[in-house]
């Protein structure tokens, strides 16, 4: 039965990594070497499912298996993992703990002792700040346990053997291009008003970096007119910013992914740079997304472009009823079913398959990465409610 479970996830994970081959990644693998891992994978699985016989025996000693650590219970996005993690692990022969840490490092690094302490092969982590995280999956190393870093990169520590996550840089490009195409063709001096994550997030800078490939050059030219940052607008001719620069931009835009803290920066931002008529928002996520919306629509006279990313059930209503303009859906099936897959395959003492590689500041991390969608009004229905992600029974007005 598990190796069932294990050919199922391997030919999902596989069916996302064909995705990913089509959408044009220019950061990572090559379409041919992405072909290659998705061929392998499956070919390991199905030579799991024929070895069956002789590794059932590696069954769970009754202590937990895979612990696996998220960031907060306070955003749809981890909830909505932790629902996909447990459906997924239901019906393998492996124990999983999954444990919140609250927005708080500390709490973090004490759920990683826990699981220490209950015996974990495998760890799967979300950090909640990149940097802090480096000690509490040290502390798995040392014990021996492989650490997986699941969405969220763990920074500047070797102790990371696999990163699964889906393709930041893509997520920014995919917002970025859409508030392009929004653009009444040879008109200049858009509104753009930029939000962006969490500074103690690498995830913040891969979809900054996203968008700016694709704004910059627009804002070079003239088209858009940047509202709320003085640093963006200092570094408006340059194609390629370093992190440092980055920073400084998002110093100045960060939502620190709170929705109470884009509210007020929105506030602060209408009130020294008004919007008027069309009115063009970069904003990094759902949540934050619909906090900024709803401040720019109290505003007279404004048509407002928005965009976000993770396809939260509230945001798929914005969409709907055509307040939110985009989404990126990043199918946290494929994610979760990428990170047990890995999971599985280290306890089983399988080769790992990836597509890729990220630097974490102190060593490349072999990664597998996952591609993402754009969601709008026009795609809603197929996207969303065709692909099985939500059920239409959680929307009106579809
Ligand atoms: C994730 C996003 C999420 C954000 C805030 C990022 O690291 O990739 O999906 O919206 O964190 O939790």
């Amino acid at each position: 039965m598990k190796k069932l479970v294990t050919l199922l996830l391997a030919l999902t994970l596989v069916l996302g990594v064909f995705a990913f081959a089509g959408c044009g990644n220019d950061d990572a693998a090559t379409d041919s070497d992405v072909t290659d891992v998705a061929d392998d994978v499956v070919e390991d699985a199905t030579d799991d499912v024929a070895d069956d016989e002789m590794t059932e025996e590696d069954s769970s000693d009754g202590g937990v298996d895979i612990g696996i650590v998220l960031p907060t219970k306070e955003e749809p996005r981890w909830v909505q993992d932790e629902a996909r993690f447990l459906a997924a692990i239901e019906n393998t022969n492996y124990n999983v703990e999954v444990l919140f840490s609250q927005g708080d490092s500390a709490k973090e690094k004490q759920n990683v002792e826990t699981l220490i302490a209950k015996g974990i092969d495998v760890l799967i982590i979300t950090p909640q700040d990149g940097d802090a995280a480096a000690a509490a999956v040290q502390a798995a190393k040392e014990e021996g346990i492989t650490v997986i870093s699941y969405d969220r990169l763990v920074t500047n520590t070797e102790a990371v053997d696999y990163y699964i996550t889906f393709n930041s840089v893509n997520v920014g490009e995919a917002q970025g291009q859409y508030l392009i195409d929004q653009v009444e063709d040879g008109t200049t001096g858009n509104s753009l008003y930029l939000y962006a994550g969490a500074a103690t997030d690498n995830n913040a800078f891969l979809f900054f970096e996203g968008a700016w490939n694709k704004l910059q050059p627009k804002i070079a030219d003239g088209t858009f007119d940047v509202m709320n940052s003085s640093k963006a607008v200092e570094y408006k001719d340059k194609a390629t910013l370093t992190r440092e620069e980055m920073g400084e931009i998002i110093e100045q835009v960060t939502t620190d992914w709170k929705p109470e803290v884009a509210l007020s920066k929105a506030q602060s931002h209408i009130t020294s740079a008004p919007p008027t008529g069309k009115t063009y928002i970069l904003a990094p996520n759902d949540g934050t997304a619909r906090s900024i919306y709803d401040q720019f629509a109290k505003e007279e006279g404004v048509e407002i472009f928005i965009t976000g990313q993770d396809a939260e059930i509230p945001s798929i209503q914005y969409v709907i009823d055509g307040k939110q303009s985009m989404t990126v859906l990043k199918d946290v099936r494929d994610l979760v079913n990428g990170a047990i897959l890995t999971a599985t395959e280290v306890l089983e003492g399988n080769e790992i398959k990836t597509n890729g590689e990220y630097d974490n500041g102190a060593v490349a991390v072999p990664a597998i990465d996952v591609p993402v969608i754009t969601v709008t009004q026009d795609n809603v229905s197929d996207t969303i409610i065709g692909s099985g992600y939500y059920d239409s029974s959680e929307f009106t007005g579809l």
